[in-house]
């Protein structure tokens, strides 16, 4: 009974911390589904930054000068630093990253289904750049007043980061568009390919999405995602008229009513083949990754007996300290 009772007062409690705004801290008491809800969902994001940066390390041998190779390695590391503070993230919340890495490479956690998508041309970087990153920040502004405190604080930085590789694509598809006709129409083809892709980045429609309206309790996430999804396009659309480019919806249209633009539905079959493993690039991705850390192990191993030697060092001078009284 007494024990019920505390459970009771330690879920108010942690609730009228949430609904004050204030931020829930790793040593807080917090409800077992809040603790789940929060490492899937960091995880999930943190695997999308490491598979992410995939389709455009394609391009980087290829960058056609010293400037764009730099830029785009800059950009690819940026993507590697997210998943490094966001597994961190889900190491505050008790999870190891070795295990959800390992789940990572056994396809049993995922990752956004737009890294699914093959990278063809050039342009496809920019475009990226423009609408993938995009949409992330859309999506991840909001989340920089997330609930759980270290989540919060690491998008704080990635969400400058992201707006470093929006602002990178949009230069080189209007470097692009001021370029010669074959530079256009390669524009335009990866607008075509990836407009429909970013617009189901922000998941499936609300009345399919189960989960929002708890995360939305725990604020956890801020906005639904039709609302994020609403606000992409109304971003994005002034940009591709200023741009030169045609977004391939017949539906987009002012809605001056509304005060949005009103938009077409993304093909949702194909969003679930995608999630479900049959998209045009998830067998190589998975696989890529699988070997990338086979090759790594050597990396791992180095750091951890470079780590163990630093550790028996520290202690050595520990003792020494010790036995001197503290004056070494
Ligand atoms: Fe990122
Ligand atoms: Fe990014």
């Amino acid at each position: 009974m007494t024990g019920e009772r505390e459970a009771d007062t330690l879920e108010r409690d942690f609730q009228h911390t949430v609904d004050a705004d204030q931020r829930i801290e790793p040593r807080d008491w917090m409800p077992d589904g809040y603790r789940r809800t929060l490492v899937r969902q960091i995880a999930q994001h943190a695997h999308s930054e490491i598979i992410g940066m995939q389709p455009e390390g394609n391009w980087i041998t290829r960058a056609p000068s010293l400037r764009r190779k730099a830029i785009l390695l800059a950009k690819v590391q940026d993507e590697a630093g997210h998943g490094l503070y966001l597994y961190a993230a889900t190491e505050t919340l008790g999870a190891a990253r070795e295990d959800l890495t390992q789940k990572l490479l056994v396809g049993k956690q995922k990752y956004s289904s737009i890294f699914n998508y093959p990278t063809l041309t050039f342009a496809d970087v920019g475009v990226i750049g423009w609408l993938v990153d995009g949409a992330a920040i859309c999506n991840q502004v909001p989340l920089c007043r997330t609930s759980y405190g270290p989540y919060a604080r690491a998008m704080i930085r990635i969400c400058k980061e992201e707006s470093f590789h929006q602002r990178q694509g949009y230069e080189l598809l209007m470097t692009m568009m001021g370029g010669t006709d074959e530079q256009r129409a390669m524009v335009q083809d990866a607008v075509n390919r990836w407009w429909w892709p970013s617009l189901m980045m922000f998941g499936p429609p609300d009345d399919a999405s189960p989960n929002t309206e708890q995360s939305m309790r725990w604020r956890i996430k801020r906005h639904t995602n039709d609302e994020l999804r609403q606000k992409f396009v109304d971003m994005t659309v002034p940009q591709a008229e200023k741009l030169g480019v045609t977004l391939p919806d017949p539906e987009l249209r002012w809605n001056a009513e509304r005060g949005h633009y009103d938009f077409g539905a993304p093909d949702w079959d194909e969003f679930w083949q995608v999630v479900k493993g049959n998209g045009p690039c998830n067998a190589q991705r998975v696989a890529h990754r699988n070997r990338a850390h086979e090759e790594g192990a050597w990396v791992r191993e180095a750091a951890a007996a470079y780590a163990e030697k630093r550790a028996r060092g520290l202690d050595r001078l520990a003792q020494q300290q010790l036995a001197t009284g503290g004056v070494a």
